[in-house]
């Protein structure tokens, strides 16, 4: 079974003359143990894409199976509740909580899915160890650097085992060096059971490390795989 089917993906935004078309009808298909990069230059839709995918926006039409389930036809608390259990979101931005420590930060899911805090810190320090940041599970996202709290955001990302991981560029803010052991990270962790990770990123120093390479432009593909797109679709 493939982790993400869609088919004929259409999204806008706004009414009347103000109504901008963002996507265009995506097909796509993306199976487990791939690690998936998506790009395309700033505005043709790779946030509003993967988005939809992880159940975070409503299409206007087309469908997305997710392991089989049409996540779309299901109601929003369904929906929520799938989301939780299956889809690991990665933020540019981290968006973690500045009054939680790393551990804390990082055993939300768990959490939320009504694991016992006691075990769902211990499960959270576990992958904050893994991802090499044991020492830092006490600390606040203050005490720690911009790639440390990308690894946190990541940590939490994984810590409730999802089988599908979705990052929205996840090193843009980061300097090189940090940016490729975030990279890196994802890859080993994120494939290590089988899911599928689709990553969308900018980054052409971190290319290689990429199963399919998807690019965007103006709302649909046309670039799909194994080598880099051509330059005019990375501006
Ligand atoms: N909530 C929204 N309301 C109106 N326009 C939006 C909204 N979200 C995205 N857009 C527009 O959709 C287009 C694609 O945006 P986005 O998916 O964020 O692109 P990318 O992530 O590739 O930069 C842009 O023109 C953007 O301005
Ligand atoms: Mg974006």
């Amino acid at each position: 079974m493939s982790a993400v089917e869609i088919f004929g993906i259409v999204k806008g935004f706004g009414t009347g003359e103000a109504r901008v078309q963002v996507l265009h009808g995506i097909d796509l298909a993306v199976e487990p143990g791939q690690l998936t990069y998506l790009v395309g230059e700033s505005g043709s839709g790779k946030t509003t894409l993967i988005s939809i995918i992880a159940g975070i926006l409503r299409p206007d039409a087309g469908r997305v199976l997710l392991f089989g389930t049409d996540v779309h036809a299901l109601p929003d608390r369904d929906l929520a509740l799938f989301r939780l259990a299956t889809i690991g979101f990665i933020f540019q931005q981290y968006n973690l909580i500045p009054t939680l420590t790393a551990a804390e930060n990082a055993a939300v899911p768990l959490v939320a899915a009504g694991v016992p805090r006691a075990e769902a810190i211990a499960r959270a320090e576990a992958v904050l160890e893994r991802l090499g940041l044991g020492a830092m599970a006490r600390r606040l996202p203050r005490q720690l650097s911009g790639g440390q709290q990308q690894r946190v955001a990541i940590a939490r990302a994984l810590v409730h085992a999802p089988r599908l991981v979705v990052c929205d560029e996840p090193t843009a803010a980061l300097d090189a060096a940090s940016g490729r052991r975030v990279m890196e990270l994802l890859r080993e962790v994120a494939l290590e059971p089988q899911r599928a990770v689709i990553i969308v990123t900018h980054d052409n120093r971190v290319f290689g490390l990429a199963d399919r390479i998807i690019g965007m432009e103006d709302g649909r593909i046309l670039h799909d795989g194994t080598t880099m797109p051509p330059e005019e679709l990375l501006a």
